[in-house]
């Protein structure tokens, strides 16, 4: 049997996705007792994991050096994706929205607005959806503090309690799209090690039917 390596998303899904593997039978222990190793072995299944930042899950899967993946849909909307999205893990929900201050809906129309995101392709996408010319500034983090500050009019930017943007006096002006965890396998691991892929990729959305959406604690 092939050996499949599986990268995973560092932080957030972490739990998430690690539970997902304990459901499907595969001993993930390595991965509960990580220390400062980087590739983690299973001790009943032929799978071996990297824990990653998200954007990191994506290149390695694309490049074919892992054969699948488990990454945000915020990841992959960001990106050109050159991989198949295979199965809606039900987890790590959130949405992505463009929020502000209250005072936003007071600009006036002909104001070419300046949006301050870490997703710059969502925001263009969603802008020239809307037929909007726009200015896109690209933040790293904490971006609820560009409109604070005066940097930018509007932020596209993940909700998932709400609880940030309440804190920093931000509202949610419209939704753009639900987000949730994806398992991605690469397009030459689909065909050259079809059977050991399809085999994980069938537990994981049986799994998913059964337990799909609970939350781990
Ligand atoms: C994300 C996002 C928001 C926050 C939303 O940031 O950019 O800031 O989480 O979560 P909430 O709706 O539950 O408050 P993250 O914590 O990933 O860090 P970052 O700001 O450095 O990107």
């Amino acid at each position: 049997m092939e050996r499949i390596r599986i990268a995973l998303t560092k932080g957030r899904l972490e739990k998430e996705a690690i539970k997902i593997f304990d459901g499907i039978g595969v001993d993930t222990s390595e991965l509960k007792d990580k220390g400062r190793k980087l590739v983690f072995k299973s001790n009943n299944f032929p799978v071996e994991f990297v824990l990653v930042k998200a954007q990191d899950v994506i290149t390695y899967v694309e490049h074919g050096v892992v054969d699948m993946g488990i990454v945000g849909k915020d990841t992959i909307l960001e990106n050109q994706t050159n991989f198949y999205e295979v199965v809606d893990l039900s987890v790590g929900k959130c949405f992505f929205a463009l929020a502000s201050l209250p005072s936003f809906k007071e600009l006036p129309s002909y104001h070419r607005k300046i949006i301050a995101t870490k997703y710059t392709k969502v925001a263009h996408d969603f802008f020239r959806e809307k037929g909007e010319d726009v200015e896109i500034i690209k933040i790293e983090g904490s971006v609820e503090l560009a409109p604070i500050l005066g940097l930018a009019d509007a932020i596209v930017d993940i909700v998932e309690t709400g609880s940030t943007l309440k804190e920093n006096g931000l509202i949610i002006f419209e939704k753009i799209c639900d987000i949730s965890a994806r398992l991605i396998v690469n397009k030459a691991s689909m065909k050259m090690k079809k059977k050991e892929v399809l085999d994980i990729v069938d537990r994981i959305e049986n799994y998913i039917k059964q337990n799909g959406g609970k939350k781990v604690d």
